[in-house]
């Protein structure tokens, strides 16, 4: 890229530069594909586009209105929905969205708390939203599973509109019939926030829960999946007529999803990102992507066994998905410490709380460590293997800086035989 301000264009040069001669192993960080960077710039990002295909409030809109479409043609195709909403502008803005279209002020939801791996959108206190709906978490269980029984309990207790699956960190899959079992119960609306394994769902390598009787579901487009920063909400329902008030149904969902997002929320949508996920969304349907999910699977799992190799103990046991995390719980350092030990050899990975963590969230005792990115550059086994080599050195050698900038420089001669 060649641009007129010399001080950004060096800027975008450093952190390419970063971004090549390091390990990316942020769970939740990717790179994208060169045809999804070049359509983010293009033209589409001129034009106003309010409202939804058929029906703007501006003219000039026949491209648009395709665009729009077959975003939402091959999401829905994907992942089995009635409906897609392609305009909400963040996974936090497709949950508020979501909120506000399936519940009414002082409804209440149910999700899994904070400390055991909810991520904040999904009801902390310091959101604003946490203050409209009444929140009730519920947690893991000891050995890490869900507790579907205190779900169930909560559930007659407090009669929730909502019940939320999936969450920030879980390296396990989840029992979809017995959320869709609870929430009939109760006549909840099930809904599962993706955001994390969503293209393990697309390539049917983890189960779908709209398939198993789930009634929506939110993704952000931009983790482990290699889109712009972004986000889809997917239903089941009836898909009626929006220029009506939409019935205050779980049928109607889709049609209050779409009035949630627009004009409750939000403005217009970014016509230039829709053109971004559009081609993704065609990129995911190709082999080289099957192939690509299949292998950040199988990184995932002999990560798990080389760590456990060495001794170091994981949060679940084993991982389901894309990601691991390290149980720093018994020892003298933390999340934090790892994180910053890494970082001075440029590896990316990201401190998190486990479970009943008795230690502060800016010094937890648990490390995300994910494959997605350098999936992407195909590193295989045996690279992975040497990964958690680098990464065993960093932890080990973290108040040697000497040892380190030795590490630095064998992490760069590995890193950039993995293009980006
Ligand atoms: C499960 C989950 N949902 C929603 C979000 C929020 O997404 P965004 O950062 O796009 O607003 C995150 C972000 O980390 C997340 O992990």
């Amino acid at each position: 890229m060649s641009i007129k301000d010399i001080e950004v264009e060096e800027l975008i040069l450093w952190e390419e530069k970063r971004q090549q001669e390091g390990i990316e192993l942020i769970a939740s960080e990717n790179y994208q594909s060169k045809d999804v960077l070049a359509v983010q710039s293009s033209v589409f990002a001129n034009k106003y586009a309010e409202w939804y295909p058929g029906r703007r409030y501006y003219w000039g809109q026949e491209f648009t209105d395709k665009l729009e479409s077959l975003a939402i043609e091959r999401a829905k195709k994907i992942f089995h929905s009635d409906h897609a909403n392609v305009q909400a502008l963040s996974g936090a803005a497709a949950n508020i969205c979501f909120y506000t279209a399936a519940m009414n002020p002082w409804d209440s939801i149910l999700w899994l708390e904070m400390w055991h791996w909810g991520h904040l959108t999904h009801g902390s206190p310091v959101t604003f939203f946490s203050k409209v709906f009444n929140f009730y978490g519920y947690s893991t269980k000891p050995d890490w599973s869900i507790d579907y029984e205190q779900i169930r309990s909560l559930a007659h207790e407090h009669h929730p509109k909502v019940i939320l699956a999936w969450f920030s960190a879980y390296p396990r899959e989840l029992d979809y019939e017995k959320f869709v079992e609870i929430a009939k119960e109760v006549w909840a609306i099930a809904y599962a926030d993706i955001s994390h394994i969503w293209w393990f769902i697309a390539t049917w390598l983890l189960k779908n829960p709209l398939d198993y009787g789930f009634n929506a579901m939110m993704t952000t487009t931009h983790k482990s999946l290699r889109w712009p920063r972004w986000s889809i909400i997917l239903s089941k329902g009836i898909v009626s007529n929006p220029l009506k008030k939409p019935e205050d149904t779980i049928e109607n969902l889709p049609t209050r999803i779409d009035r949630a997002v627009f004009p409750w929320m939000q403005g217009w949508p970014h016509m230039n990102t829709i053109a971004g996920i559009t081609v993704a969304l065609k990129e995911v349907e190709s082999e080289n992507f099957k192939e690509y999910a299949k292998q950040a699977l199988i990184n995932a799992q002999i990560m798990a066994e080389e760590f456990l190799k060495l001794w170091y103990k994981l949060v679940t046991w084993w991982t389901d998905n894309h990601m691991i995390i390290l149980d720093l719980s018994q020892e003298t350092y933390n999340g934090a410490d790892v994180e910053i030990a890494l970082d001075k050899i440029w590896i990316s990975v990201s401190k998190s709380l486990i479970p009943n963590d008795t230690r502060p969230p800016f010094r937890p005792s648990g490390v995300r460590i994910g494959t997605p990115a350098m999936t992407t550059r195909w590193v295989k086994e045996n690279d992975i293997k040497k990964i958690v080599e680098f990464i065993n050195k960093g932890i080990k050698e973290r108040d040697n800086d000497k040892e380190l900038e030795i590490l630095r420089n064998e992490v760069k001669e590995f890193s950039t035989c993995f293009q980006i």
